[in-house]
């Protein structure tokens, strides 16, 4: 193939960038929209949509940081350390919790494959942000563990993946990580 789709061009250079690195402005209602119907286009067996996006902006990033805060001291994190996890919350202009609702009984769909959908909207979430000029990064960590944190994002049977920054670059990529190439991906099935 002599010119690459720009579209696969656009794929090809996605990379996540972490709150540090983001500014404002962050993806206003219709890229949001945009985003969220990318995620929906992921192959998803038996049309389930195993999950959730829910919006941490505005004033709602003060609450998250006082959640953050208060569950680290709970923790045992002495102040400055908790004052970090709460300038994590602030840093990125909008935070999307992802929160998977996997069904456990689903006569058709395992569990497992319902979790490959998850996986598969959030990586088409972040591509969608990326082709929209938007950069960010999906991040877990210990705080989807702790009860008070997953008991403010999830209703019951819910589970929290954890939480999607997004923001306008500030920065170019750093030099890129390593990535398994596609010869280590790739092979005739024998
Ligand atoms: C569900 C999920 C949770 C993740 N949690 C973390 C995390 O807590 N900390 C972290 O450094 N990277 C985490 N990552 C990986 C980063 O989001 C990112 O993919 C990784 O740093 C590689 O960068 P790249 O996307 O530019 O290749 C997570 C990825 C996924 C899919």
């Amino acid at each position: 193939m002599s010119t690459m789709p720009e579209t696969l061009a656009t794929l090809l250079s996605r990379h996540s960038l972490g709150g540090k690195h983001l500014g404002e402005p962050g993806p206003d209602d219709a890229a949001l929209r945009l985003m969220a119907l990318a995620a929906l286009r992921a192959p998803d067996h038996g049309g389930l949509a195993p999950f959730r996006f829910k919006l941490v902006r505005g004033a709602a990033r003060e609450r998250m940081a006082t959640l953050f805060e208060t569950v680290a001291l709970a923790a045992g994190k002495d102040e400055a350390e908790a004052r970090i996890d709460a300038e994590r919350a602030l840093r990125p202009p909008v935070t999307v919790a992802v929160v998977a609702r996997i069904d456990m009984g689903h006569p058709i769909v395992p569990a497992h494959e319902q979790w490959a959908a998850v996986g598969g909207a959030v990586a088409n979430f972040l591509n969608a942000a990326h082709a929209l000029g938007f950069a960010g990064k999906m991040l877990s960590g210990h705080k989807v563990r702790q009860p008070a944190i997953q008991a403010a994002f999830c209703d019951t049977g819910e589970t929290l993946v954890g939480w999607i920054s997004l923001g306008t670059p500030v920065r170019e990529p750093a030099p890129g990580h390593a990535k398994a190439g596609a010869v280590e991906v790739l092979s005739d099935w024998r």
